[in-house]
């Protein structure tokens, strides 16, 4: 199958969260698998192109937006690891600025760079005389491809044959435009919006034009696909998920186990596996060593990871609720690796001046520190508010580091509560959104710490857990064999 990917992230060039890690792990999977896969991507300003060797080509491509040709000179690398071609769109007015969204409110002409993006996809392939089968498109950043798919390119020689895949990593971002600013800039009348499939409240939703256009949408986990659809974690996008829901489902993401492999980790200290734990504790004692005094360095201390974008979706109040009673009675001990929202930067860094031993925190993304951090702790938290799939947590599992998660979305799809009786289950989970719940989850999951028999049990149980991409890659290969029967193909 000729593959067509279209997204803001890919994991290594431009990274801020899971979406990134998710793109290329399924693009490895599904070269693995033999199909021919290619990627497009901005070519943000932070792209390190001499590490990941990505080079200029000779080719520029005229891009419409509204009345304009555009141009964009394409740049190409391949994923690491691989020879599947990512192409690199070129842009100083879009894409030379700092970092990849703009923080913390966005760029305001967002809308405008990723329309260009997902109009720009179609003018690559073209020039490359590449021939797809599937356009895979990511979150509203690219949901525009889709729509694009049906009306400008839907009697184009190349895409003719060419069905449409919108996957929702996240519908809580719906990217909200002024129809008299996009709507002409994509080629689409303005009188002929309201009540269209790019119409919610009165203004242009690009997620719901994703969901509206395709032939198939995916989210990221079976559970996370129910809650958006009946639920008002859906933020507004139900009736559109009711009206789609005979092509919607969920696919739960997986982890690309070759980068997150206790066995063989070049960011860790010391590797391991399920049959020798007792190196993790190196990874503990090395951490320890960087960040705490030798007089307060008491390994038997638990210690409590987290490793997360710092929004309010990831459950930061509910740990800033708690943290401090674990911290003084000397329970635990945390490590937080986190970016995001000032507010959250700082009432951390509060509690981390007045717990230095006990709450350490590095603010900042690193991604070699999160390997570290991961395989260091003991337990891995994450109470999110809502959580589309999350892959932290699978990692954690992997490394058998036990995750305390809120059964929400993903979480409740990869992690279950450990059951001393029959000693199965992963990890410790609770439900309600409220910081004693949250640090009922702790003590609970804290009370089996000094247990050794269940302890060696919850991480074992945990690290035998198969989570792999290359399960969702099989599973998104049958969704666009269903898309491509929907537009009347047999493949
Ligand atoms: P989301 O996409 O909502 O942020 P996920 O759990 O799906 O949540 O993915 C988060 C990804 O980003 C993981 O690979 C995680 O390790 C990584 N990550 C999050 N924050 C940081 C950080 N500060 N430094 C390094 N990696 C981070
Ligand atoms: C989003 C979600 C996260 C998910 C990731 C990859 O960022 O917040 O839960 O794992 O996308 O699909």
């Amino acid at each position: 199958m000729n593959i067509l990917v279209t997204a803001a992230e890919c994991t290594p060039f431009a990274k801020i969260g899971g979406l990134a890690d998710v793109v290329a792990a399924l693009a490895k999977h599904w070269h693995a698998l033999g199909h021919n896969v290619r990627i497009i991507l901005p070519k943000y300003a932070t792209i390190d192109t001499d590490r990941w060797e990505i080079k200029p080509t000779h080719i520029v491509v005229s891009v419409p937006m509204g009345w304009w040709q555009e141009y964009t000179r394409v740049w190409r690398g391949v994923l690491p690891g691989t020879d599947v071609p990512v192409y690199f769109l070129e842009s100083h007015d879009y894409y030379d600025r700092p970092g990849i969204y703009g923080d913390p409110e966005g760029y305001a002409d967002n809308d405008r760079r990723f329309l260009f993006l997902s109009r720009a996809t179609f003018e690559v392939a073209s020039s490359m005389d590449f021939v797809p089968d599937i356009i895979h498109a990511h979150d509203w950043h690219t949901a525009f491809a889709l729509a694009f798919l049906k009306s400008h390119y839907r009697y184009h020689p190349r895409f003719a044959r060419t069905a449409g895949v919108f996957t929702i990593h996240n519908i809580a971002y719906q990217g909200q435009s002024d129809p008299y600013r996009v709507l002409p800039l994509a080629g689409f009348r303005v009188e002929e919006f309201h009540g269209s499939w790019f119409d919610h409240d009165g203004v242009v939703n690009m997620m719901k034009t994703g969901i509206m256009f395709a032939d198939k949408i995916t989210t990221v986990s079976p559970t996370y696909a129910r809650e958006i659809r009946w639920t008002s974690a859906g933020m507004g996008m139900q009736p559109y998920l009711n009206l789609r829901g005979a092509d919607f489902l969920g696919v739960l993401n997986g982890a690309d186990y070759t980068e997150w492999d206790p066995t063989s980790d070049p960011h860790i200290v010391a590797t391991y596996s399920a049959e020798s734990l007792a190196s993790k504790e190196a990874n503990k004692a090395a951490l320890l060593a960087e960040t705490v005094p030798p007089h307060d360095r008491i390994v038997e201390v638990p210690v409590i990871g987290m490793v997360s974008r710092l929004t309010q979706q990831k459950g930061i109040d509910l740990l800033l609720g708690c943290m401090e009673q674990f911290a003084r009675s000397g329970r635990a001990r945390f490590v937080i690796l986190g970016s995001g929202e000032r507010r959250y930067e700082h009432a951390l860094h509060l509690l981390a001046h007045r717990h230095p031993t006990r709450i350490i925190l590095y603010t900042g993304y690193n991604s070699a520190l999160s390997h570290h951090v991961i395989a260091s702790a003991d337990y891995l938290v994450m109470p999110s508010l809502f959580e589309p799939c999350g892959l932290t947590q699978i990692y954690a599992l992997r490394y058998g580091t036990v995750p305390i998660v809120r059964a929400t979305g993903g979480l409740a799809d990869t992690v279950q509560e450990y059951n001393p009786v029959t000693t199965e289950g992963t990890g410790f989970t609770f439900r309600e959104y409220s910081v004693s719940a949250f640090a009922h989850a702790i003590e609970r999951a804290l009370s089996y710490y000094r247990h050794p028999f269940h302890w060696d049990r919850i991480r074992r149980n945990g690290m035998q857990q198969d989570f792999s991409a290359a399960k969702s890659a099989q599973q998104y290969i049958d969704v666009f064999r269903w898309a491509l029967e929907k537009i009347g193909r047999v493949v």
